[in-house]
């Protein structure tokens, strides 16, 4: 019989929030986005509510147009590497770039949180859009979006070969004999691509869950193709019901085109819920976030998804500018989306840009609704999870304390952690090493006990 699908959610962390306008509320901590405090504090409070992973999203260029939270926040595999220690269960996943990094350096420092965490590590794979990037490193041309893709592809197969130079038992640390490690099962990558020349062995040793977990969050069609190839998941922004059921059928069958099960990469649309005692309470904590950013900030967070787009040179209240291919070597996949709402709900450039900057989720409720519409998307195959990300003061307080035990009662959501590592909670295959299949007879003597 098959297994039942299990819920599955994840926090994102994200400091003072994605919000032009969340630090100013009179409830946030306006430092949350450099406080550890306030990062143990998320993560511990999500172990709590028994979620599959905390998550942090990063980028690689501000300018004084930014987000606030992007100005001045940690990075994420270091401050995921801090939270392994002060949490025992939950999955740290966090964003690295693929366009402005190398394959080694990235292939090590995820096998180090999975080894510091004890096979909890995830890694959200991120191409890059912002052209800006190409400033910090060395002031090369930003890659167009398909190459980006293409060397991400590359990038993924350098890291998994070289997360797989060591087989599972390669370490003997025989103190008698003297035998430290089974030359036998180690295994140099000999890697040379189109981008990148990589020997190996990596200089570390895979987890307790074989390898990290990969996400992929970009929603064109090469983000889904990636995704479908290559991730064990998908993170994705999805605003309705039937947009997110097709992106999920989207990448199920594509991963079902390169042999893969559907089980085998699991659909995670974020969602931004606001929680309220009643439906009122809600929206005005909703209305409340909305005043909170002005249209001068509203259009710089507008613009960033288009590159820095100026787009205080357009008239406000005439329909959203017809502005051409500008973006589409950006957040591709998200512009489209913005230019498509625009066109469909004949918006304005104002009603755009304070859309954009506070989106009107149907997430927003008492409990039960939001515990009503997640159950829906999850089994009317919308999601196989959720990537929460919460821009009101004790958002994920609210999730964890008030709709998690709702999802609990109805068999939807896990009582109780099913594992340590990311990979069995999250129920997915744990990736043998390509060199131990089949195994091959272990050399006489190197595994004896002492
Ligand atoms: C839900 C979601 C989350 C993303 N998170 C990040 C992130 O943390 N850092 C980043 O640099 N890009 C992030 N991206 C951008 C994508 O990785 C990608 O570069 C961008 O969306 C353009 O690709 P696409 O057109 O395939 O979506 C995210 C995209 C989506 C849809």
């Amino acid at each position: 019989m098959a297994k039942k699908r299990q819920l599955r959610l994840g926090a994102m962390i994200h400091g003072i929030g994605g919000h032009m306008g969340a630090w100013r509320h009179p409830d946030a901590q306006p430092d949350a986005s450099v406080s550890f405090a306030f990062y143990t504090q998320q993560a511990q409070k999500a172990e709590a509510g028994k979620f599959d992973l905390v998550f942090v999203a990063d980028g690689l260029y501000i300018n004084e147009k930014s987000l606030p939270h992007f100005l001045n926040r940690f990075e994420p595999l270091t401050i995921l590497s801090a939270l392994g220690g002060v949490t025992s269960k939950i999955g740290l996943v966090g964003t690295v770039s693929t366009s402005y990094s190398e394959p080694f350096t990235v292939a090590r420092q995820l096998a180090s949180l999975d080894q510091i965490s004890g096979g909890r590590a995830g890694w959200n794979v991120v191409t890059s859009p912002l052209e800006g990037s190409a400033k910090n490193y060395g002031n090369k041309q930003h890659p167009d979006h398909e190459l980006r893709y293409r060397i991400a592809e590359e990038y993924l197969t350098v890291a998994k070969g070289l997360w797989d130079s060591w087989e599972d038992d390669a370490f003997v640390r025989d103190k008698q004999s003297g035998v430290f490690f089974d030359p036998a099962k180690m295994h140099r990558l000999d890697h040379q691509g189109e981008f990148f020349a990589v020997q190996g062995p990596l200089n570390i040793a895979r987890s307790r869950q074989g390898q990290p977990v990969i996400f992929q969050a970009g929603s064109s069609e090469s983000g889904k193709t990636l995704a479908a190839k290559s991730a064990d998941a998908a993170f994705t922004g999805q605003e309705t019901l039937a947009d997110a059921q097709r992106f999920y059928r989207d990448v199920k069958e594509r991963a079902a085109a390169y042999g893969r099960s559907s089980a085998d990469i699991l659909i995670f649309p974020g969602i931004s819920p606001i929680i309220g005692r009643t439906a009122e309470e809600a929206k005005r904590k909703h209305e409340e976030l909305a005043s909170l950013v002005s249209i001068e900030q509203a259009l710089h967070f507008l613009g960033r998804f288009f590159d820095h787009h100026d787009f205080s040179q357009y008239p406000l209240d005439e329909p959203f500018p017809d502005i051409g291919e500008v973006g589409s070597n950006s957040f591709r996949s998200t512009t489209d989306k913005i230019k498509q709402k625009a066109r469909e709900q004949k918006w304005t450039l104002r009603q755009t840009a304070l859309y954009t900057a506070t989106p009107e989720s149907e997430f927003i409720g008492t409990p039960e609704h939001v515990a009503d519409l997640i159950q829906r998307w999850f089994e009317e195959e919308a999601a196989d999870g959720f990537i929460l990300q919460s821009n009101v003061p004790r958002g994920l307080d609210d999730f964890v304390d008030r709709v998690v035990p709702i999802l609990q009662q109805r068999g939807l959501f896990r009582t109780e952690y099913e594992a340590d590592t990311l990979r069995g909670n999250l129920g997915l295959p744990f990736p043998v090493n390509r060199y131990a299949q089949p195994r091959k007879p272990e050399p006489q003597g190197v595994n004896a006990p002492l």
